[in-house]
């Protein structure tokens, strides 16, 4: 029996060619920064984003934690909404590493709101902590994307603050798609951003952080002090690299698929699924019944070959990927309508 694993678009499996470009790629010892696989990568990387110069990354968590430690410092505080991924699902880890306040901001829907942000900026006071860097996201962990038009006008309202801005772009490539723009249309708006190769682009390990030379050097030596100087890392970045280069152009395949899920969801009675707020890879719905009802979706799919996590109070995601086709769609709809029914 096929697995189909919605559960998210990390469980993407490498490639064949991804497999195939490990076993060749030439490798030395990063840390001296004598490995051409992973510089390569980071020059693709680095022109790709639109950025001078790129870092390889083992996960988007030590990317985006990089980053913060790089702009921010103890005492000092970083903006960013409420639900953002550093400031919810990274183990409190700016407190840890950087040592930064964590200004939050409730965003409706967790878009981020321009007026909101420059309210937070805290004016020069002997009370209050240095505003050291606004935080964004795109694609958003809630899967909705962030207009260009947005970017731009906080990027705008930061410059005249002085203020640099970090995006987590786990997903930025996904946002790409979804606006219809190259990703350096958004990352333009962006001192530094963090990009994911491990989830809907299918690289088996590992993030790239990218912005100017010199804050990719000083990212570098805090990757060092992280424990993240990895020594003949070509055998990572050759999937990587294929990772970047290839694979954005198959991601509008889940974004169709997730929008079939959806529509078929949403018919199913008993389950409210707003289609219309399917942006990229993510469909979000929920089943209005006892708790009994929603608790056991999961393991019923399970018993038939469907991964998906448990809801959270009636609340279920599930996650297009690259493992998962129209058909294997069908399937999902066909048991979850299945369950309901019963
Ligand atoms: C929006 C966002 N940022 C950052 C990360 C962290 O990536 P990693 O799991 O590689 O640490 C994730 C992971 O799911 C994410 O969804």
């Amino acid at each position: 029996m096929k697995v189909i694993d919605v559960r998210s678009d990390t469980v993407t499996k490498p490639t064949r060619e991804m497999r195939l470009a490990m076993v060749d790629c030439p490798v030395g010892d990063d840390v001296y920064q004598d490995d051409p696989t992973v510089n390569e990568l980071e020059e693709e990387a680095a022109r790709i984003l639109g950025k001078e110069a790129a870092l390889f990354m083992v996960s988007g968590t030590q990317s985006n934690q990089t980053a913060v430690m790089t702009w921010a410092g103890r005492g000092e505080e970083i903006i960013l909404g409420e639900e953002a991924h550093i400031a919810c699902h990274e183990v409190g880890a700016v407190a840890v590493l950087a040592g930064a306040n964590m200004r939050t901001l409730h965003f409706e829907n967790g878009m981020p709101d321009c007026a909101m942000i420059e309210d937070a900026i805290r004016e020069e006071d002997i009370h209050c902590p240095v505003t050291a860097l606004i935080c964004l996201e795109n694609a958003l962990a809630n899967g909705r994307v962030v207009p260009v038009a947005v970017m731009k006008e906080i990027y705008e309202m930061a410059k005249r603050h002085g203020i640099p801005v970090h995006m987590d772009g786990a997903r930025c490539f996904n946002a790409a798609v979804a606006l219809g723009v190259d990703v350096k249309e958004i990352t333009r708006y962006t001192d530094s951003v963090s990009c994911c190769l491990s989830k809907g682009l299918c690289a088996p390990v590992g993030s790239v952080l990218a912005g100017s030379r010199e804050f990719i050097e000083r990212a570098r030596k805090n990757r060092k002090l992280l424990g993240g100087g990895m020594r003949q890392a070509g055998v990572l970045a050759a999937p990587a690299l294929i990772a970047i280069k290839e694979m954005p152009k198959r991601l509008h395949v889940d974004h169709e698929n997730a929008r079939c899920l959806a529509e078929g969801l949403k018919e199913i009675p008993g389950i409210c699924c707003d289609s219309s707020a399917v942006e990229i890879n993510m469909v979000f719905f929920r089943i209005n019944a006892d708790e009994a009802v929603w608790k056991g979706l999961s393991g019923y799919l399970k018993e038939r070959g469907i991964l998906v996590n448990p809801g959270q109070k009636g609340e279920f995601r599930m996650v297009t990927n690259a493992g998962v086709n129209r058909e294997d769609i069908d399937t999902i709809l066909r048991e979850v309508k299945a369950y309901m029914e019963q």
